[in-house]
C-alpha cells in the first residue's frame, strides 16, 4: 500500500477543499492510506500529519478556504527546512505529496522533488500566475466576487456620477483585474504588467462623463506601483471630480467555490492521485484547452505567464 500527503500552501483558494476530498476519497479508492498535513509546509516541518478517511472529508466540497489550514513557512524554504520536510515525511512513510497552492508553494514542491519526494502540484490560488495551466483553482470565484461588488458599485456610482477605483488581489499578476474588467464592463483597468499614465486615465474619465457616461469603473491591481490612496487623490485633484476606492482584499479569497473551481479542484486530485497510483514521477497538473493535463514539475515551473494584451484592448474599446 502506498501512503500519500496532501497539504495546502500560501493563500488559501476557494475550491481547496474540493480538491483535498477528491484527493482523500480517489486515494482511498486506489487502496492507498492517504494523510493530511495541516497548516501547509510549516505543519509539515512541526509533523502535524493525521490519517483522513472518507468521511473527514464530507460537507467540504462546497466551502471556501482549507479544512488543512495553510500558512506561509520561512523555515521551509531554507536548505535546513527542506532537509527536514523530506525527512519528516519519510519517517511517517509517505511516499507521495499532493501540495495545493501557487506558484511561490509549487517552486517548494520543486525544491521537495530534488530531495527525492514525488510531489504533484495542484494550482491552488486565486492570482492565476501559474503559467502552465489555463487557470488556477479559486481564479473564477475571486473574479466572480468581484464582478458581483462591480455590479453594485456601478448603482451608486452612477447615482452621483461618479468614478469609483476598486482595487483586487494578484500580487504580481493583473489576471483577476483583467478578466473581472472585460466581463464587468470596466472603463479601465490597471495591472502590474503594463504601464499606466495617468493624465491619460483622467483625460478618458472627463471625457466618457462629458459624453453622459454615469459611472467609471478604474480596477486596479495591488500590484501596481502607486497606492490606491494616491491614485484617487490624483484623480479629484486632476479631474475635479468626486471619485471612491474601494478595496475588496480578502472578500475575493472567501465565499463558495464555483462550479468551475470545484471541477478543476475535482479532477486535478484525481488526476493527482492517478499518477502516484502509475508511479510517474513528479507532476504540475492543471488544464490545457479546458483538458486535465500534467506537466513535468520542473519544466512547469520554469514557464512564465503573459497577460493577454488583447483581453486588456478590448476593455478600452468596449468603454468607449
Ligand atoms: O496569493 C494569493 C494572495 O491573495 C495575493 O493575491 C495577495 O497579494 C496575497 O495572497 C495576500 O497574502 P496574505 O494572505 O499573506 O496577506
Amino acid at each position: 500500500m502506498k501512503r500519500i500527503g496532501v497539504l495546502t500552501s500560501g493563500g488559501d483558494s476557494p475550491g481547496m477543499n474540493a480538491a483535498i476530498r477528491a484527493v482523500v476519497r480517489s486515494g482511498i479508492e486506489a487502496g492507498m492510506e492517504v494523510y493530511g498535513i495541516h497548516r501547509g509546509y510549516e505543519g509539515l516541518l512541526e509533523g502535524e500529519i493525521t490519517q483522513l478517511d472518507r468521511n473527514d472529508v464530507g460537507d467540504i466540497l462546497q466551502r471556501g478556504g482549507t479544512i488543512l489550514k495553510t500558512a506561509r513557512s520561512r523555515r521551509f524554504q531554507t536548505e535546513e527546512g527542506l532537509d527536514r520536510a523530506a525527512e519528516v515525511l519519510d519517517t511517517f512513510g509517505i511516499n507521495g505529496l499532493v501540495v495545493i497552492g501557487g506558484d511561490g508553494s509549487l517552486h517548494g514542491a520543486l525544491e521537495l522533488s530534488k530531495r527525492g519526494v514525488t510531489v504533484m502540484g495542484l494550482p491552488g490560488t486565486i492570482d492565476n500566475d501559474l503559467a502552465y495551466t489555463d487557470f488556477t483553482i479559486g481564479f473564477d470565484t475571486a473574479v466572480t466576487t468581484v464582478l458581483d461588488a462591480i455590479s453594485k458599485l456601478r448603482d451608486t456610482s452612477s447615482a452621483h456620477d461618479r468614478a469609483v477605483i476598486v482595487e483586487v488581489m494578484g500580487r504580481h499578476c493583473g489576471d483577476i483585474a483583467v478578466y473581472a474588467g472585460l466581463t464587468g464592463g470596466a472603463e479601465d483597468v490597471l495591472i502590474p504588467e503594463l504601464p499606466y499614465d495617468v493624465n491619460d486615465l483622467c483625460r478618458r474619465i472627463v471625457l466618457s462623463m462629458n459624453r453622459g457616461k454615469q459611472h467609471n469603473i478604474i480596477i486596479k491591481a495591488e500590484g501596481v506601483d502607486i497606492s490606491s490612496q494616491e491614485l484617487k487623490e490624483e484623480i479629484e485633484r486632476k479631474t475635479g471630480r468626486e471619485t471612491r476606492l474601494v478595496v475588496l482584499s480578502y472578500l475575493q479569497r472567501g465565499g463558495s467555490p464555483t462550479m468551475r473551481d470545484r471541477l478543476l479542484a475535482t479532477l486535478c486530485g484525481a488526476k493527482a492521485v492517478e499518477l502516484l497510483k502509475n508511479g510517474s514521477t513528479s507532476k504540475a497538473i492543471g488544464t490545457v484547452a479546458g483538458r486535465i493535463e500534467a506537466f513535468d514539475l520542473a519544466e512547469a515551473m520554469e514557464q512564465t505567464r503573459e497577460i493577454d494584451r488583447d483581453m486588456v484592448n478590448l476593455i478600452g474599446i468596449l468603454a468607449k
